[in-house]
């Protein structure tokens, strides 16, 4: 049998998994999504959900990944048996329906990124509104989605170490530095604390009874964790046996909220700085952002040029961690189960996903239902693990933890969470997530 190949430092596969968080989610989804009403509130249920549900099975997908060292379609069988065989198809179709619409949107940040950098950016409304069209509808689009999945495949196939863990070496500090950066700038800009205000601050308690609100802050704290189909197990299970998972875990989830966190405290201020940013907000749901920026930064001329290629830029290469751990889990399982090569797999997972991706590149309505109905399925996959590990596997979970000297009551904290709290709490966000979407 041939070795399973391994990370090459602990820091790579903590810089890759916080790769995998920290995307489009951070940068776009976030302060889209606390700008729908929910303000403050939204702010507050996204890290009590993150503290309470989402650690406790970030911990047990790494321990699955590990602990059978087998890809995320089998990994629930060599957990707990056959009867998981299903679950391991979700993880499967549900990372290839995510990475379908997220090329996409991917190729819309390298568009506004080639078009910022090359034909400057939009200042009028008029102008706004021809930039949208060339960035997100005919043929730019579906070379923006090949451009995106082949960047992808390329890393993938070169492997753990020489792909994945080489491109997040590199491009994570570089994303943190630079993300920091913008924020120092912008809290410079005359409508910084307007933006704040906007966007962290704004307390409405009654926003604790909406169900949207509910829906949106559990989706978000899944989809930014890449958590519940499988991308944890995948990247574990090249993980060597010493690295404490529940403090990478602890690490992986902080630096994935402050990327969001400073996302917003980046764009707000630049949308209320600038009013025709805020006249180029459109209806569409997706579109805002990659309008309304460009627009708003075009007052500044040079500078504002400079920032929008950065930004896009950016939010490319952060997107670019998070598409290839999403590629990662149909390769490592079709590896793993019809003993393919890794460049058959990527291939041909690569085609089956642009081609299923079509509908999305097409309509961004199509896209935004893709969105939130995958949403469930995070939730769904993460409700799963919670029973596998805390019920059916629970002594894989001891074990592999007592192994990487993980302190006792650490492992009981996160045990009774993992029994008590999550699967109650996640069937809950399901219920009030099903319930407001149809
Ligand atoms: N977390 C990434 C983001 O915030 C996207 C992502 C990567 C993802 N892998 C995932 C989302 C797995 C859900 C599940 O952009």
């Amino acid at each position: 049998m041939e070795m399973r190949e391994q990370w090459r430092s602990r820091w790579g596969f903590v810089l890759a998994a916080a790769g995998s968080a920290v995307g489009l989610g951070n940068l776009w989804g976030f302060a889209y999504k606390a700008s729908q009403g929910g303000g403050a509130v939204f702010l507050l249920l996204y890290v009590l959900i993150v503290l309470l549900v989402c650690l406790p099975v970030l911990v047990s997908e790494m321990v699955l990944g590990r602990s059978t060292g087998k890809s995320p379609l089998l990994a629930p069988i060599a957990a707990a048996g056959s009867a998981w065989q299903p679950m391991g198809w979700v993880f499967v179709f549900a990372s290839c329906g995510i990475l379908a619409f997220y090329a996409v949107l991917m190729g819309w940040t390298a568009d506004t990124f080639f078009h910022s950098l090359f034909f400057g950016l939009p200042g009028t409304l008029d102008e706004a509104n021809e930039f949208v069209g060339s960035v997100s509808t005919g043929s730019s689009v579906f070379l923006g989605q090949l451009f995106s999945l082949f960047l992808t495949a390329s890393v993938v196939v070169a492997g753990i170490r020489g792909g994945i863990e080489r491109l997040a070496r590199w491009s994570m500090p570089l994303l943190f530095a630079l993300v920091i950066i913008l924020a120092i700038w912008a809290a410079t800009l005359p409508g910084a604390i307007a933006g704040y205000q906007e966007f962290l601050f704004k307390v409405d308690f009654s926003q604790f009874s909406n169900l949207k609100t509910i829906r949106l802050a559990f989706g978000q704290a899944f989809f930014s964790l890449s958590l519940g189909i499988g991308i944890m197990v995948a990247y574990a299970s090249y993980l060597d046996k010493r690295s404490p998972l529940p403090k990478e875990a602890v690490l992986i989830s902080s630096l994935d909220t402050s990327v969001g966190i400073l996302a917003g405290m980046v764009t707000f201020p630049i949308l209320m700085s600038f009013p025709v940013a805020k006249d180029a907000l459109g209806e569409s749901f997706v579109k805002t952002l990659f309008v309304a920026l460009p627009t708003g930064l075009s007052s500044l001329g040079l500078l504002g040029q400079l920032v929008a290629v950065l930004f896009f830029g950016l939010a490319f290469i952060a997107a670019l961690t998070s598409s290839i751990s999403l590629l990662e889990v149909p390769v490592s399982s079709l590896i793993d189960r019809f003993g393919w090569t890794r460049d058959k797999a990527v291939i041909f997972s690569s085609v089956f996903i642009f081609l299923i991706g079509i509908p999305a590149a097409l309509s961004d309505k199509v896209l935004g239902n893709m969105a939130s109905f995958l949403d469930l399925l995070l939730l769904l996959g993460g409700f799963l693990i919670a029973i596998l590990i805390g019920w059916f596997a629970s002594r894989v979970f001891d074990e592999d933890l007592a192994g990487c000297n993980s302190s006792f009551r650490g492992r009981r904290y996160l045990k009774f969470m993992l029994r008590w709290v999550s699967p109650p709490v996640i069937a809950f966000g399901l219920i009030v997530s099903l319930i407001d979407l149809l």
